[in-house]
């Protein structure tokens, strides 16, 4: 970072707090660029470094709130700069009322000033009035950096690889949901509402000591399976049905990403076992395909490839696998993407193709493989696949001999989701 700017100066705010209703706020979660260069969990709170060979160059810098005893009676404990500043490894710490005027000061005669641009309103406006603040001290004999540069492009290249300390949050995380996903299946039974499933998740995650859902978790019975961003949770699940848990945590930061379908009666059956065990392999097949040297997209191709040859074989799709791979009628029933980067975002940050090309896959990038099969009820659709939906979805790890699965211990075959329901 320091010698990607040159010279440069770089600053990087934490997300703002969100009100909810009223006085009322949400959970507070820090920006994941921030975190990543800090590990600060508070509000309030900006991170500058500076390269270079100036006065104090290079520094790291964290600029946060103050000790407040009145306000740590009503919301808690604050850090406070000089213990920030040790715990969490800065060269210098400062309360963020001085960062307005130290931030001019150190951009002066700065090459390239680096930040987000276009994510936080109230950020792009402090950026603005430092810039104009350099630019009033002119005759003084500064000059303000000629560029300014969206910061978000080289951390997210640098958070594509996952370091050994954030591979084992990433492995706690894993290891948390996966405990989840296992007691929804022994506990889910007939009768019961998908809230009463995605309660049992958060009892587990939180449980764990994870802090929060990576994302909102989506426990689909039956139809809503075919709701790939289903969300309202609230269908009685019926004997005969499948539910489609699709649920993570985040630990201290780093998300899980993992997705289960399985039998409420806890005995797989007719069509609906049919396509389990054809997006089962299609799933085993795409992790085969990871591994470092491979391209990024060639996994997606790998479900496609499976996916349309199973529902060819299956009567949901007509022609030779070339026809439907070629005019993509497989669509109907698969239509998102076999994955994505995974790290602090669960939707991680990371470009998918350099120019115009696949990246290749490299050792300490983290993916998910998440095939899927949502089939409804059309003209064209034997009834007895109506409303049927499978995804199945794992967190892998690239590693130098091929991959790792961080999610394994997530029943997926068809012996070990059965015997995970009976228990
Ligand atoms: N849970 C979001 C996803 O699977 O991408
Ligand atoms: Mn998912
Ligand atoms: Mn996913």
């Amino acid at each position: 970072m320091q010698q990607q700017t040159g010279g440069g100066i770089a600053a990087i705010p934490t997300a703002p707090e969100a009100i909810r209703n009223a006085d009322t706020h949400y959970p507070y979660r820090p920006d994941s660029y921030f975190y990543y260069l800090s590990g600060f969990p508070e509000p309030e709170a900006v991170v500058v470094l500076t390269a270079g060979s100036g006065e104090g160059d290079p520094r790291q810098v964290l600029f946060c709130r103050d000790k407040n005893p009145e306000r740590e009676i009503w919301d808690g404990f604050r850090y406070g700069p000089d213990a920030a500043r040790e715990i969490f490894g800065f060269d210098e710490a400062y309360s963020i009322a001085e960062l307005r005027g130290k931030l001019a000061d150190w951009t002066c005669d700065r090459p390239a000033l680096y930040a987000p641009l276009g994510l936080y309103p109230l950020w792009d406006d402090a950026i603005t009035a430092t810039l104009n603040e350099v630019r009033n001290r002119v005759r003084t004999g500064v000059a303000a950096p000629e560029t300014v540069v969206d910061v978000r492009a080289p951390l997210a290249a640098m958070r594509l690889y996952k370091d050994a300390q954030e591979l084992a949050l990433l492995r706690r995380a894993a290891e948390i949901s996966s405990g989840a996903h296992r007691r929804a299946m022994r506990l889910t039974r007939p009768g019961w509402y998908e809230y009463e499933v995605e309660a049992e998740l958060m009892h587990e995650f939180l449980r764990f000591g994870a802090q929060a859902v990576a994302y909102p978790s989506i426990v689909a019975s039956g139809p809503n399976a075919c709701v790939l961003h289903y969300r309202d949770n609230n269908r009685q699940a019926q004997d005969g049905e499948l539910l489609l848990i699709d649920a993570g945590c985040e630990f201290h930061g780093y998300a899980s990403d993992i997705t289960r379908t399985f039998p409420v009666s806890g005995k797989f059956a007719g069509a609906r076992k049919a396509v389990y065990e054809l997006v089962l392999s299609a799933q085993v097949a795409c992790i085969d395909a990871v591994k470092p040297g491979r391209a990024f997209h060639d996994y997606h191709q790998v479900a496609e490839r499976v996916l349309a040859r199973g529902l060819i074989d299956l009567g949901l799709c007509e022609g030779s696998l070339d026809a439907v791979l070629e005019t993509g009628t497989y669509k109907q029933f698969y239509m998102h993407r076999a994955g994505h980067w995974l790290g602090l975002d669960v939707h991680d940050v990371g470009l998918y193709r350099i120019n115009g090309e696949s990246r290749t896959l490299e050792p300490g990038m983290v993916l998910t493989v998440e095939p899927g099969c949502y089939i409804r009820p059309g003209d064209n659709v034997p009834e007895e696949f109506w409303n049927i939906g499978v995804r199945i979805e794992d967190d892998v790890l690239v590693t130098a001999a091929g991959n790792e699965n961080l999610t394994a211990a997530t029943p997926k075959t068809i012996d070990d989701v059965e015997a995970a329901c009976r228990l």
